[in-house]
């Protein structure tokens, strides 16, 4: 018989989970070490502790996730400064929120040797970056979409506040109640179910960011929307214009960086949500076929555009097919970067003129690409990536915008020109001959400079 899922063990009635052996089957041996040893400040602090939220969801489901967030019935930053305090790190307290960020020191042999865990291991022990410290809080709304006002509050309170009921389950850490699943929202059958459900109507009028966590959440783990939670999401799609072009952008952002992206975007589309945002935002399935385009990543290392943000060449990719005045109030709205901004535009501009610029020779190809951002004529290739436009701007990529005249300003001035604005254009029109192949060598680009300097 195949061993029994977690889930179905807790399902089964097992609510007090055997810590050290749950938490092994996601953590590293060092990770637990850490949780224990901040289990023993809440102790000490005599305030209950909880693993909550996308952990405990994703620990039941068997998925890997290392975001710790952690609930404390008392003061998150008080807590957080005790961690620091004897662990070292650097916290970073949000006081208005009651909540802190600790990011865990440098040293993690030391801190495995200060958390009282012996290590065997000679590489170095694993640990997250960071841990997510919260104060267990009530939230209360204003008007939709504003950010919530927040009092101290218990767990239960803590867990109300929260989106979805597979996001509400808490997993106590201490006292006596160490390893109790506490769902009061029936979580776990929702689990089970595979449905994603609100715990009260109020949650996306509340925070209509959720309309989006709902889509993208559905899509990662196969989930269903379930159907009062749907009907609630469609009549809060008016609320969404009260929330900021950062919030809605970041959450954008988190849709195009999950693995079922395109399925996201094209819920998104279905539903709703993307007009909801901007009349002119759609989602079609062409964008998904370019987007799809951009996996393997290993163009991104021929146009040197590496380490440039997946997700700001996806918003230019997805953006590409729309017109350039649409794509400016879209973006203007999602309170993009003047360069993301430009970007974007840019690569409709070139997708635009793409009749025009296929007509013109290399050289001047070459300039007029040189003109605008380079992830816009990435996104230009990409459209083109099977044909023979393609590959000319694949060589633009690769060749043709670092060649450069074989003489420079010196060999002008040894030829006893005066320096002076002429200089660029004359380098220049030695460039182009050498894009157009009209010059192969240096001897034939000085019988040309000789031509050109004569007039
Ligand atoms: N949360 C919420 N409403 C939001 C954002 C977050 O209720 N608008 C709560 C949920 O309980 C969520 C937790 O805060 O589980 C942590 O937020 P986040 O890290 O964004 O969510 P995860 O569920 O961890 O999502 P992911 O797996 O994408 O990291």
């Amino acid at each position: 018989m195949a061993p029994k899922t977690l889930l179905a063990e807790v399902l089964s009635g097992q609510k007090v989970l055997d810590l050290p052996k749950v938490l092994k089957k996601a953590l590293s041996p060092a990770t637990i070490a850490l949780l224990f040893a901040i289990g023993g400040e809440a102790e000490r602090q005599r305030a209950p502790l909880y693993l909550v939220g996308g952990f405990v969801r994703d620990l039941l489901l068997q998925r890997p996730n290392l975001d710790l967030d952690l609930v404390i019935e008392g003061d998150a930053i008080q807590l957080g400064r005790t961690l620091q305090k004897r662990f070292g790190g650097r916290l970073t307290p949000h006081q208005s929120f009651g909540t802190a960020v600790w990011w865990l020191p440098e040293d993690k042999k030391k801190l495995l040797r200060n958390i009282g865990s012996a290590s065997k291991q000679k590489s170095s022990p694993q640990f997250p970056e960071f841990i997510d410290l919260v104060s267990a809080r009530q939230e209360s709304y204003r008007r939709p979409g504003s950010l919530p006002d927040v009092k101290f509050a218990d767990i239960r309170a803590d867990q109300y506040r929260r989106d979805f009921t597979i996001n509400a389950l808490a997993l106590c850490l201490t006292g006596l109640r160490a390893g109790q699943l506490l769902d009061p929202w029936d979580g776990l059958r929702d689990l089970r179910r595979g449905l994603l459900r609100v715990l009260h109507s109020k949650s996306f009028s509340d925070d209509p960011t959720r309309i989006l966590r709902a889509v993208r959440f559905a899509a990662r783990l196969k989930f269903k929307i379930e159907p009062s939670t749907l009907k609630q999401l469609k009549s809060s799609l008016r609320f969404m214009n009260q929330i900021s072009g950062e919030r809605i952008r970041r959450e954008l952002e988190l849709a195009l960086e999950e693995e079922k992206r395109v399925q996201v975007l094209q819920q998104m589309q279905k539903l709703g949500v993307l007009k909801s945002i901007h009349a002119g935002l759609k989602w079609q399935s062409a964008m998904g076929a370019l987007l799809r385009r951009l996996i393997p990543s290993s163009a991104l290392q021929v146009w040197g555009l590496e380490n440039v943000p997946f997700t700001d060449i996806s918003f230019v990719l997805w953006f590409v097919q729309l017109p350039a005045s649409v794509i400016a109030a879209i973006t203007d709205r999602l309170r993009f970067t003047a360069d993301m901004r430009g970007g974007a535009v840019a690569a409709a501009r070139l997708r635009a003129s793409e009749p025009s610029l296929k007509k013109l020779s290399t050289s001047r190809l070459v300039s007029a690409l040189e003109r605008e951002p380079l992830i816009s004529v990435f996104a230009l290739y990409l459209l083109n990536s099977n044909n023979k436009f393609g590959q000319k701007l694949q060589r633009y990529a690769k060749e043709w915008r670092h060649i450069r005249s074989h003489l420079d300003g010196n060999d002008l001035k040894n030829l006893g020109l005066k320096p002076g604005p002429d200089y660029r254009n004359i380098l220049e029109r030695l460039r182009s001959a050498r894009l157009d192949g009209e010059v192969k060598n240096v001897a034939q680009e000085k019988a040309l400079l000789k031509k050109v300097i004569n007039g």
